[in-house]
């Protein structure tokens, strides 16, 4: 069994006790390293800032040292240099993020060069690296940066791909550098344990909604706050994730391949479409049970004291896997506002899950648009494993020990 991710989110930051040094070429990205820094920080990292010449052209060293408390080191020379940190920088961290990456670090990197004190840091460093691209459109295409990005990789560098937008020189095109936010994904999936290297997770989020004519439907008070959160932590431990989202304004993590639906039909078909190929199927999602019969072509006026509206029941997206279900561990949510464990265990047998995961959804800490959750594993076997009130990503990193302790028990290791 791999060891379980210590990496948490909410109540424990997730990294908490990890030291990052953080490396700032001299790009016009310069600036949103500051950002990065702060979240880093925020989730509980240590970061160490070591910016290239260039980069101070760009950002004051005193910025990072501000958000840091940390002194910057820029030179590998002279007075403000500490004696062989150009050695040690990158072996006492746990990991280094090079945001932004200018073309020429990458040529440097892969050339093998280390002509100041990050490129000579690099080059002596034993810890995973992660590099953020960002440059000129024109740059990011051009094949010799190409060719260093694939020699890095091929020696176990991790590399972000720059996002596609309107660059700072007015170009328009791939080489922005990825939002801080998702730096921040991406680091902790480099210090995460990859317990999922090789898994297909699937996972379904959020409400659905079903139309009843063109300006209204029927949902529920489901965020997908959940689902989304399982997504994340399931990519942050090595799985390939399929996220399944109803209606929701929540961010696609980063990572993870997001199909959008609407209704549970088009749900239904969506988790058809993907479940065999998937190791596990995890069903957050808040399904609408019912639906309007007939979905009105034009608005329904108002007018009638009393209007009824003819509902047809939808399919039952789990009861109709459990027939294609081959090796997958298949794990539903039941969102109770009464008899919790009893309705739970029902829908555990009903739909031949491997666990079901109960929430009281009564509960204004629990359940619905908020960003904790306090819930209860019912397995087929063993007792009910009743958890304290968690971050949603906490939650997801237990029910995900769960899945890949099944996976392993069928011999699927991550
Ligand atoms: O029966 P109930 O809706 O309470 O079951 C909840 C579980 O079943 C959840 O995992 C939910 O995603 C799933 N579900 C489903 N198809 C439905 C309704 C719920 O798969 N039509």
């Amino acid at each position: 069994m791999a060891e379980k991710t210590k990496i948490k989110i909410g109540s424990v930051p997730i990294f908490s006790g990890k030291r990052i040094l953080l490396g700032v070429t001299g790009g016009i990205a310069a600036y949103k390293a500051a950002e990065l820094a702060r979240r880093l920080i925020c989730a509980g990292a240590q970061v160490k800032v070591v910016m290239t010449k260039a980069a101070t052209e760009f950002v004051t060293p005193l910025t990072f040292q501000a958000l840091t408390g940390e002194k910057v080191a820029t030179a590998m020379f002279g007075p403000e240099a500490e004696p062989l940190e150009h050695v040690s920088l990158g072996q006492e961290v746990d990991a280094i993020v090079v945001a932004p990456a200018t073309a020429n670090i990458i040529g440097k990197m892969a050339a093998g060069l280390g002509d100041d004190l990050l490129s000579t840091i690099l080059l002596a460093a034993t810890r995973p690296v992660l590099l953020c691209p960002a440059m000129n459109v024109a740059m990011w295409a051009n094949p010799v940066v190409q060719e260093n990005l694939d020699r890095l990789q091929a020696r176990g560098l991790q590399v972000m791909e720059p996002e596609a937008g309107e660059l700072a020189c007015g170009a328009v095109g791939l080489g922005r550098l990825p939002e801080p936010e998702d730096i921040v994904e991406a680091a902790a999936r480099l210090l995460s344990p990859q317990d999922f290297s090789g898994i297909r997770v699937l996972v379904t989020a959020g409400p659905t909604h079903e139309d009843c004519d063109p300006v209204r439907f029927l949902t529920n008070r489901s965020s997908g706050k959940m689902g989304f959160a399982l997504a994340k932590v399931a990519w942050r431990r090595g799985a390939e994730v399929c996220l399944i989202s109803g209606p929701s304004h929540l961010r696609t993590p980063y990572g993870v391949e997001r199909v959008s639906v609407r209704s549970a039909q088009e749900m239904l078909v969506a988790v058809q479409d993907r479940f065999v190929a998937a190791d596990a199927l995890i069903m957050a999602a808040a399904v609408g049970d019912y639906r309007p019969v007939n979905c009105e072509l034009k608005k329904i006026k108002r007018g009638r004291n009393e209007a009824q509206m003819q509902l047809a029941q939808n399919p039952d997206i789990l009861g109709e896997i459990s027939r294609l279900k081959d090796k997958q561990v298949v794990v539903g949510f039941a969102a109770e506002t009464h008899d919790l464990e009893a309705e739970a265990r029902r829908k555990l047998e009903q739909k031949n899950l491997d666990f079901i995961v109960a929430n009281d959804v009564t509960r204004k800490d629990a359940g619905f648009a908020v960003d904790t959750n306090q819930v209860t594993i019912l397995s087929r076997k063993g007792e009910p494993l009743r958890l304290p009130l968690l971050s949603k990503e906490e939650v997801a990193e237990r029910i995900l020990d769960r899945v890949v302790d099944l996976l392993a028990a069928q011999g699927r290791e991550g």
